[in-house]
């Protein structure tokens, strides 16, 4: 899902989620963990002062897994609860316990009640992409057809269970991405997570290049058949000759978005686009 996002879709978002957020105990704020900070949207963390809530950053399985422990870290050592999950596969126990731990004080509080039967009402948000569908899918173990899971589209809200633990919002909160920074832009349009048509194919793809270059130089070299001399160039001129190696003659753009969709297809192995600055690990 793609969504074209103007200040009236936003202003519009950002109210649904904060409805929404009446209505549960806790969050599941889903991010991108090859790109955890980059794919946070802008405003929820002011959002979510006040409520509990648990970073879940999926697609590990495409991340660096090393780089992703250190998210972890970076982000528990802020005081943010954070799992990583492969939202095609079960995530349920990893999940559980996380509520269990971030909500011990409420649901002791609730078992001294007598209370227990209740379920810990549970959203997840995240921006266009995230695996929210994907992970709410798998949590409640059937294919529920997750509809108006767009800002615009209203329906009756219900609740969905997974495990023995949570009851889920059927309809995750959708907020937008940061734009704001050509940096970041270039991390989510190469990952998929906004539209192609906002930043120049050559742009994404150089700017692919130069990470593998820079973090996994071999997984680029055998993928693309390259010798050490090619290695040796420039982005532009790798391009270049890629687009020739490719069999596209002098169509820079076709090559761009070849290299662009082996990267998102995983194709040079699993990576991360960003690392937990210092000073917070
Ligand atoms: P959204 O609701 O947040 O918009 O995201 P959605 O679940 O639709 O997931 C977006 C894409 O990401 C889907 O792929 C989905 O299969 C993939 N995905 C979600 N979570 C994970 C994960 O943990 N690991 C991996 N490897 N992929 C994940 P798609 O190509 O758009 O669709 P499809 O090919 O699955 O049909």
């Amino acid at each position: 899902t793609v969504i074209q996002w103007f200040p009236g879709h936003m202003a519009k978002a950002l109210r649904l989620v904060k409805e929404k957020l009446n209505l549960v105990d806790i969050v599941l704020e889903l991010v991108d963990a090859r790109l955890p900070e980059s794919s946070r949207n802008p405003q929820l963390e002011q959002l979510l002062e006040t409520k509990p809530h648990i970073m879940v950053l999926t697609k590990k399985d495409m991340a660096d897994p090393n780089v992703t422990a250190r998210w972890l870290r970076y982000y528990e050592s802020k005081g943010i609860p954070a799992v990583a999950v492969d939202s095609q596969h079960g995530q349920l126990s990893a999940i559980e316990k996380k509520i269990n731990v971030v909500l011990k004080d409420k649901l002791a509080l609730r078992e001294s009640k007598g209370i227990i039967q209740q379920r810990v009402k549970v959203m997840c948000i995240g921006i266009p992409n995230v695996g929210k569908s994907t992970l709410l899918n798998h949590l409640v173990n059937k294919n529920v057809a997750i509809t108006g899971n767009r800002p615009g589209v209203t329906k009756a809200q219900q609740w969905l269970k997974a495990g023995k633990l949570m009851s889920l919002l059927d309809t995750p909160g959708i907020l937008w991405p940061k734009f704001e920074d050509q940096e970041i832009g270039k991390r989510l349009a190469l990952t998929g997570a906004i539209k192609d048509s906002l930043y120049a194919k050559d742009d994404i793809a150089l700017y692919g290049l130069e990470h593998f270059k820079q973090t996994n130089p071999k997984a680029l070299q055998e993928k693309y058949k390259l010798t050490d001399e090619q290695m040796q160039l420039s982005n532009v001129d790798l391009l270049l000759e890629l687009t020739k190696k490719m069999g596209f003659k002098e169509d820079y753009d076709r090559a761009s978005e070849r290299i662009i969709f082996d990267i998102r297809q995983s194709k040079l192995g699993r990576y991360t686009l960003e690392i937990p600055q210092l000073g917070g690990e």
